[in-house]
């Protein structure tokens, strides 16, 4: 089955990082977001949910200490954001309400919210994930985070990020990451 295009802003080569910017990683699980992270940011600048989950219990796909492992992530971007440091939330951030919190605590420091989108289709991340060995999200979850991302991208340029860069499978992997304004 093909499916039809997203719909919202058309795909980019090129994402701009302003300095002290809260990037925010948009994606189902498998779409690519911490590949990505890994490859454009130091390990410092990012903050990751499941390895929040990691730090709290020892397992990074532990969903049970979901409300723990956002709190430390919060935390940890607040006091990047404190400091003036640029931090970046690896999560899957598919939800308006996940978005919205992370919108709102940059506006409280001042800082530009970046949203940093993986349109990646739910097939191809569930494909991806049996390549992955240990952490595999069920078919199900991932294919729910697809559509949850799918249904946000008419309205993401209206929810407050100074800028939404849309990859694709191509982008993510050959798009240019710039720091700007240091
Ligand atoms: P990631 O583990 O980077 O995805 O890649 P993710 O979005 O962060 O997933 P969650 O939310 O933590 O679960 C998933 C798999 O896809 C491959 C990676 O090597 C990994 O095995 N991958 C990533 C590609 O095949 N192509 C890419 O461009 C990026
Ligand atoms: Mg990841």
């Amino acid at each position: 089955m093909t499916q039809a295009p997203p719909v919202g802003p058309p795909p980019c080569a090129r994402v701009a990082i302003p300095a002290r910017a809260l990037v925010v990683l948009c994606g189902p699980s498998g779409s690519g977001k911490s590949t990505f992270a890994a490859k454009h940011f130091s390990p410092d600048e990012i903050v990751s949910s499941d390895a929040c989950r990691e730090m709290v219990c020892g397992d990074p796909s532990d969903q049970s200490v979901t409300p723990q492992a956002f709190f430390l992530a919060h935390t940890v971007l607040r006091l990047r954001m404190g400091a003036g440091k640029l931090a970046v939330m690896d999560s899957t951030a598919v939800e308006p309400f996940a978005r919205r919190q992370l919108v709102a605590m940059a506006r409280l420091f001042g800082a530009p919210a970046v949203a940093v989108v993986f349109t990646v289709s739910g097939e191809e991340c569930v494909a991806r994930q049996a390549g992955r060995g240990t952490r595999r999200v069920p078919e199900e979850v991932v294919l729910r985070q697809a559509r949850a991302l799918e249904e946000s991208l008419p309205r993401l340029s209206r929810e407050g990020f100074h800028a939404v860069f849309m990859l694709g499978p191509w982008e993510a992997a050959n798009a240019e990451v710039a720091r700007i304004g240091r």
